[in-house]
């Protein structure tokens, strides 16, 4: 079985982040999401898998992944382009996929059980597709998928005004070639993508059998700053302690806490798990780095605290003002304000950003 693995879209939920690279390589616990969902296909024993590739700086994707040996895997990058939708952009990677059967995989979702047993189930057996499902508090914001008692799938409606039931479109798809001429059928919908729900749908329709899984651990999907956060406390909850780096002598680490190499936490500084501090990084002195946090490479925190957020890497943070909740991007400076006239707070910030001071 092959794997494709979407990596485009806009990310308009998710600026200023996305303004400069693509919401798939955002890291949650110092990992890009799109690493999770390569490792889970990877572990399902799908090696050979295709990138279908955006047009937010797509590079960026080339530059982090390569060819995916260090991984153990083989990767073919694909370009859609503009999104035009789920569908179109599976149906990018017709000539990738020639016949054989195919995991999609939304490169923002993160998953804590492995797909394997679906995976298996659907190698082994005659669906037409198999869908993954997660039950969710507010089903009118997905693709909503009504099931009968044997699992098969009944209906599929994206975004309903009346959803039929609680179960919705987890971001992961078994497919078979078959589904390439229902796409090229497909009109694009009111938002003008073409919709992979549609597409199932139509297949259904043909009398086709499809197989709907319901996700069992929990699932994210990060297209919001506040899913990213949520994602990264729930996978920080299953991190193992580790020191590759330096403790001085005053510092305290306590709970689980993963230091990378040539990072240190310097006098006065208090690091709580669950948290990770990448590589090259600078805690202190006198700095507290409370639960869920993930510091990535390179960053100095003097002074600081800072609790359940994420810092991409490469920041400074100097100030004791408390900073929770949030999502900092790389190179961003945030500094204690002078005691020259005028005081207040000085504000250099790109478009798209949100401040709660
Ligand atoms: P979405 O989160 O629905 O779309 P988006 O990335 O454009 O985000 P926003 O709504 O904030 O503007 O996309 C789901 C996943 O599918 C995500 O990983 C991006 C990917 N995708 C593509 O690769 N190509 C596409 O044409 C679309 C629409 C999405």
């Amino acid at each position: 079985m092959k794997g494709v693995v979407l990596s485009g879209g806009h990310g308009t939920r998710l600026r200023p982040l996305t303004h400069t690279g693509p919401k798939q390589l955002i890291p949650i616990a110092n990992k890009p999401n799109i690493l999770y969902c390569l490792e889970d296909l990877r572990d399902a024993g799908i090696t050979d898998i295709g990138i279908v590739l955006g047009d937010i700086m797509p590079e960026r994707v080339r530059e982090a992944l390569g060819d995916g040996s260090e991984w153990g895997l083989n990767l073919t990058y694909i370009e859609q382009g503009a999104p035009r939708g789920i569908a179109h952009a599976i149906l990018c990677a017709e000539a990738f996929v020639g016949e054989e059967a195919f995991c999609v995989y939304l490169g923002d979702n993160v998953l804590k059980e492995s797909i394997r047993p679906m995976v298996e189930a659907f190698a082994q057996g005659a669906d037409a597709a198999a869908v993954l499902l997660a039950r969710v508090p507010h089903p009118e914001r997905f693709g909503v998928v009504e099931v009968d008692a044997d699992g098969r799938v009944l209906s599929l409606v994206e975004k309903p005004k009346e959803p039929k039931s609680d179960l919705a479109l987890v971001g992961i798809y078994l497919l078979r070639p078959n589904i390439f001429p229902v796409i090229r059928g497909l009109k694009p919908s009111w938002r003008n993508e073409l919709e992979i729900t549609d597409a199932l749908d139509r297949l259904r329709e043909a009398g086709s059998d499809l197989k709907a899984h319901v996700v069992t651990g929990w699932w994210k999907d990060t297209g919001r700053p506040e899913d990213i956060l949520e994602a990264n406390r729930l996978l920080l909850d299953d991190i193992e302690a580790a020191n590759e780096g330096t403790v001085e002598k005053g510092a305290r680490v306590e709970g689980r806490v993963r230091i990378g190499p040539e990072s240190t936490v310097k006098e006065g500084s208090v690091v709580k798990g669950p948290a990770v501090i990448g590589r090259n990084c600078v805690i202190g002195p006198d700095t507290y780095v409370g639960p869920y946090t993930s510091v990535g490479d390179g960053c100095r925190l003097i002074g600081a605290d800072i609790e359940a957020s994420i810092l991409i890497g490469e920041s400074l943070i100097e100030t004791p003002n408390k900073i929770v909740n949030s999502l900092i991007g790389r190179h961003t400076t945030i500094r204690a304000a002078n005691d020259r006239l005028p005081r207040g707070q000085q504000l250099i910030v790109g478009e798209n950003s949100t401040l709660v001071l």
